[in-house]
């Protein structure tokens, strides 16, 4: 803080950029702060409001998460009850609202519609006064419902306080409250791997999280808000369109669909229909339809309302995500790194649009859990991009035990000996490259778009070509010649001449590429991304130790450990030799990672923390970097020396207890100078 700045208007000033990162990370999708900048603004306004209690606000970013758990909800009444939708299931239906709307207006076909995806999540209330959040409350039975004011708080997306000017003093805001898919497939993982019963869906998850009384445990779910439309207003004036109303909550900071459309007629509602329900697996949410919505508030008025419904609205319902059908057998599948998956097959079903009849199982502590049998009726989902998988028994087979599922007690594809591992849940075949299931899945991976991109190298090929005992691992693709090539099944001339093509061309990548293909255990295409860029070349990162390993983003010790279990390992090492070998080669480039440490600072760690005035903790990184230092993100007895802005937290307090050597930024600047680093 420079003299000049009084706690007061710091605090301020934190408190505008904080809300400012969090709305374009959370609402606009569009991040412009690194995690360490918003850590460490975040730590500095908490000291300011510990220090000076008075700043304190309840819409500083710093109060998102209360304290203590509720005993219980109490009830909201809600001014303008919440209401639901009419359905209708298919095209005559719509056709049939349509009609009414038109009839009821006097004959105007030219309507104008806003239509917006159905989100399946949690209906919700917000109630802003003077721009704070001060209430939240669930729909209920439409007028009563639960205040779950301390729980919406931890929605990121949902602004403690509405950004710009020009708000009702009071402004209700309704919408939806779920889950992305992907938050919720990592909720669901990491709910496995504990052993805990995942969520049967998004929207269960979404709801299940609002119903916490304790609202930490509610920050810890990732979920989301999308608002569409608004109730009780007092003191101020919106606009006459739906369009309008949704155009302000956006400048307020509030968000709202990014995929509606104002469309005219029952034309136009069609149209949005079909390009709505081809993204639909696309979409990165849940929705089980589209709402169509008078667009005009004054049309709106004329129709008014049928009992717990308007008649200016209609939810158009697609196809179900979720589908009862009979399970018909389990077999197992053994993958890349030997996990033999349990997966379902089941009795053709039309479900998110396909028909499915292949659903995972996960692993068989979701069996036990299912207490699934051969024969039962089970619920199948399918929805996004995800496998389609087995949620629920709905009704048992009628005859009991009969069709219990039997682990395998050894590797289904080659019979050796298996292994569990995370509290039963993972079945691991031992077998290694031994196993033709595992080396299939390794080639099958290796040859990947996004690995190495051997163009025609598709399943059934890799299939024959284990089968035949051609290839044994990776490199022997390229030893194999065209006479190899022609002696397999159904391979003309032309597709052996355009395979040796394709292997010649994949040689040529790069560094993430070969480290992504390799297919070591937990080591994704972001993490060979990270290891790649920080290491610039092969040698480097061989040599690499667990600790500098970890130095890498994304890289924890359960990587860094599998990542030297494969550099440490004769048979991995061969090859990768067999594979440079046989000329596949990637640009190197000499990295800060991998230069032997010189300098100054060589063989000293250092950590920054804490926010700095002059530089960021990335530009004092690089400037100490150049010195010969290592940079680390944790402070551990081997730490040499830990420079220290305001807003230090926990590192610096393990620091002073370890009695690290602490600096501030005033000797840090000073050391870099010395050492002829310009700053
Ligand atoms: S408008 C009077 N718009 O669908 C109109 N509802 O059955 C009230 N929903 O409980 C709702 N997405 O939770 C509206 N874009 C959207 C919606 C939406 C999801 C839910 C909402 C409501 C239910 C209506």
């Amino acid at each position: 803080m420079s003299p000049s700045t009084t706690p007061e208007a710091r605090a301020g000033a934190l408190r505008q950029q904080l809300d400012q990162w969090n709305h374009e990370y959370y609402v606009l999708d569009q991040p412009s702060a690194t995690d360490a900048e918003y850590d460490s603004a975040l730590r500095e306004l908490q000291q300011l409001e510990s220090e000076h209690p008075e700043l304190l606000r309840a819409d500083s970013p710093t109060q998102r998460v209360g304290a203590a758990p509720l005993p219980g909800f109490s009830e909201v009444r809600h001014d303008m009850p919440m209401l639901s939708l009419e359905n209708a299931f298919d095209d005559d239906e719509l056709a049939r609202f349509h009609a009414r709307v038109v009839e009821r207006l006097g004959g105007e076909e030219a309507i104008d519609y806003v239509c917006e995806p159905k989100l399946d999540g949690v209906a919700v209330s917000l109630l802003y006064e003077e721009g704070s959040l001060v209430r939240g409350a669930t729909r209920g039975d439409g007028t009563t419902g639960e205040d779950i004011t301390l729980n919406v708080r931890t929605v990121r997306s949902i602004p403690l306080r509405l950004r710009g000017e020009g708000y009702p003093r009071r402004l209700e805001v309704r919408g939806e409250i779920y889950m992305l898919h992907s938050s919720f497939e990592a909720l669901n993982a990491a709910a496995r791997k504990r052993g805990d019963r995942p969520f049967v869906n998004p929207r269960n998850a979404a709801a299940g999280s609002l119903r916490q009384l304790d609202p930490r445990v509610t920050a810890t779910r990732p979920l989301q808000m999308c608002c569409y439309g608004v109730g009780h207003v007092e003191d101020g004036v919106l606009p006459d369109t739906h369009e309008g109303i949704m155009r302000e909550l956006a400048g307020w900071g509030l968000r709202v669909s990014r995929d509606a459309a104002t469309v005219r007629g029952l034309e136009g509602c069609l149209d949005y229909y079909e390009r709505l329900a081809k993204r639909r697996q696309e979409l990165p949410y849940d929705i089980d339809g589209i709402v169509y919505k008078v667009n005009d508030l004054a049309q709106r008025e004329r129709l008014g309302f049928v009992s717990r419904a308007p008649r200016w609205a209609i939810a158009r319902k697609f196809p179900a995500q979720e589908a009862t059908t009979r399970l018909l057998d389990v077999e197992f599948q053994v993958g890349r790194t030997g996990a033999i998956t349990p997966v379902a097959r089941l009795e053709p079903v039309f479900v998110g649009g396909v028909t499915v009849s292949n659903a995972t199982l996960h692993n068989f502590n979701e069996i036990a859990r299912l207490d699934v049998r051969v024969g039962d009726l089970v619920v199948v989902r399918r929805a996004g991009d995800v496998i389609p998988q087995v949620v629920s028994v709905r009704e048992k087979a009628p005859a009991a035990g009969a069709g219990e599922v039997l682990l395998p007690t050894c590797c289904p594809a080659c019979q050796s000996p298996v292994e569990r591992e995370e509290g039963g849940a993972i079945l691991r075949c031992l077998g290694g490259l031994v196993c033709p299931a595992q080396r299939k899945a390794a080639l099958r991976h290796f040859a990947s778009r996004r690995a190495m991109d051997i163009d025609g190298l598709g399943e059934r090929l890799v299939d024959q070509m284990v089968d035949s005992g051609l290839v044994k691992t990776v490199d022997d693709l390229y030893r194999l010649d065209r006479e190899q090539l022609l002696s397999l099944e159904r391979m003309g001339e032309k597709s052996a001449d355009n395979l040796l093509a394709a292997l010649e061309a994949s040689k040529s990548t790069t560094l993430a590429r070969f480290l992504f293909a390799l297919g070591v255990r937990e080591v994704g295409e972001a993490t060979a991304r990270s290891l790649a860029a920080y290491f610039g070349n092969w040698e480097a990162l061989a040599a690499g130790d667990e600790e500098r390993l970890q130095d890498v983003d994304d890289v924890g010790p359960i990587v860094a450990d599998h990542l030297r279990q494969f550099l440490d390992s004769p048979s991995a090492m061969a090859v990768v030799a067999g594979l440079r070998e046989a000329g596949v080669h990637w640009p190197e480039v000499d990295m800060p990672g991998s230069a032997a440490p010189a300098g100054p600072l060589a063989g000293e760690t250092w950590v920054v923390t804490g926010k700095l005035e002059s530089l960021t903790r990335e530009e004092a990184a690089t400037a100490l970097q150049s010195l010969g230092a290592r940079v680390s993100g944790s402070v551990s007895a081997k730490t040499s020396v830990v420079v220290a802005g305001p807003g230090a937290g926990s590192k610096l307090a393990r620091a002073e207890s370890l009695g690290l050597t602490v600096i501030d930024e005033a000797a840090l600047l000073a050391r870099l100078r010395e050492a002829g680093v310009a700053v």
